[in-house]
């Protein structure tokens, strides 16, 4: 058996494992965290995406002595405060889902294809979400959720515009205030 450590979803674990465990096993068996499923046994379906240290990765395909002293976030860290975030919410109201197997993997691969790509395109998505498949074939609604959460969140970032700078509903710019007029005269 080999000791552990690592941080999961904000809280720090330690514990005995055989050398051989999955982490997606630590995580679901020893930590009870079974949000993040097993799909396949091969590795293939990425259904158990976490984040290792800032990085996507499947957690049927790393060992759980190889996250050791590492930071991992499940789908179960993400929501903060009873909040969801912009991407389970855009999944959400976006019917991006029909069985749900798929959904924990899909959104750790699009939060990760995000941080990348704020700005992506359809075809970005569908190529940034290659590594993880729907059996019930709903691309379609995931694709419009990433597309739906990545805009919103551009939404969220720009700056606010200044009242002088915002248009009037009849296209003109609004008139400045009087001091401001006067000083532009001067
Ligand atoms: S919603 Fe069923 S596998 Fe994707």
């Amino acid at each position: 058996m080999t000791r552990i450590s690592m941080t999961v979803d904000g809280t720090r674990y330690e514990g005995e494992v055989e050398p051989r465990l999955l982490l997606v096993h630590y995580l679901r068996d020893h930590l009870g965290l079974t949000g993040t499923p097993v799909g396949c046994d091969t590795s293939n379906c990425g259904a158990g995406t976490v984040e290792l240290d800032g990085d996507s990765v499947k957690s049927c395909s790393v060992l759980a002595v190889q996250a050791d002293g590492g930071e991992v976030t499940t789908v179960q860290g993400l929501a903060s405060g009873g909040e969801w975030t912009l991407l389970q919410t855009a999944f959400h109201e976006q019917h991006a889902l029909q069985c749900g197997y798929c959904t924990p993997g899909m959104i750790m691969a699009a939060r990760d294809l995000l941080k990348e790509n704020p700005d992506p395109t359809p075809e970005e998505i569908r190529h940034g979400l290659e590594g993880n498949l729907c059996r019930c074939t709903g691309y379609q609604n995931i694709v419009r959720a990433v597309l739906a959460a990545a805009a919103e969140e551009r939404r969220r970032r720009a700056p606010t515009p200044r009242p002088t700078e915002a248009a009037r509903p009849d296209g003109q710019r609004p008139a400045a205030p009087v001091a401001a007029r006067q000083e532009a005269r001067t």
